[in-house]
């Protein structure tokens, strides 16, 4: 199976989608082919911004540079530029049900569903401290490792 683009989702784009993208990226960078990776958030809020200081810290911690990332909006095009739209909680899965055209082309999912086959929501560590977004990296990289197993 040719490796899915991927879209990955959340509120903001600023927390959890951004560091699923980098991670994502990483652990597929020593493959051939390189389809697209991207993030993006429900939410026009952040739009421009890099991402949140304490997604960059676990990161980096981790050898992962995502300072570059800049915050997008969900576009409608994304439904058909991408094959799989993934997103990180079952709030955002369902605005993405609404904004998503009848003719879309892309298949949407929830990360943990994709992943590990379960209903668990990527929890929002935006109102949390260091220790949530470290939980929600481990999630997100057993999560990506699974998914990139998956389409190997
Ligand atoms: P994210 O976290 O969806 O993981 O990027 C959030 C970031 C910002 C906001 C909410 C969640 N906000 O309300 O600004």
């Amino acid at each position: 199976m040719p490796a899915p683009s991927i879209l990955f989702v959340c509120l903001g784009n600023i927390c959890r989608s951004p560091l699923a993208e980098g991670i994502y990226r990483h652990l597929t960078e020593a493959a051939s082919e390189k389809p697209l990776i991207a993030s993006a958030g429900i939410g026009g809020w952040h739009v421009g911004n890099p991402p949140d200081r304490r997604s960059i810290k676990v990161a980096a911690a981790k050898g992962i540079d995502i300072a570059r990332q800049r915050a997008q909006q969900v576009r409608p095009a994304d439904f058909f530029d991408f094959d799989l739209v993934v997103a990180m909680d079952k709030s955002n899965l369902a605005r993405l049900q609404t904004l998503m055209p009848p003719s879309a082309t892309a298949r949407l999912h929830l990360f943990s569903e994709l992943a590990f086959g379960t209903l668990q929501d990527v929890p929002d560590p935006y109102h949390g401290d260091l220790a949530d977004f470290e939980a929600v990296y481990s999630m997100l990289f057993s999560g990506c490792s699974a998914v990139v197993a998956k389409f190997e």
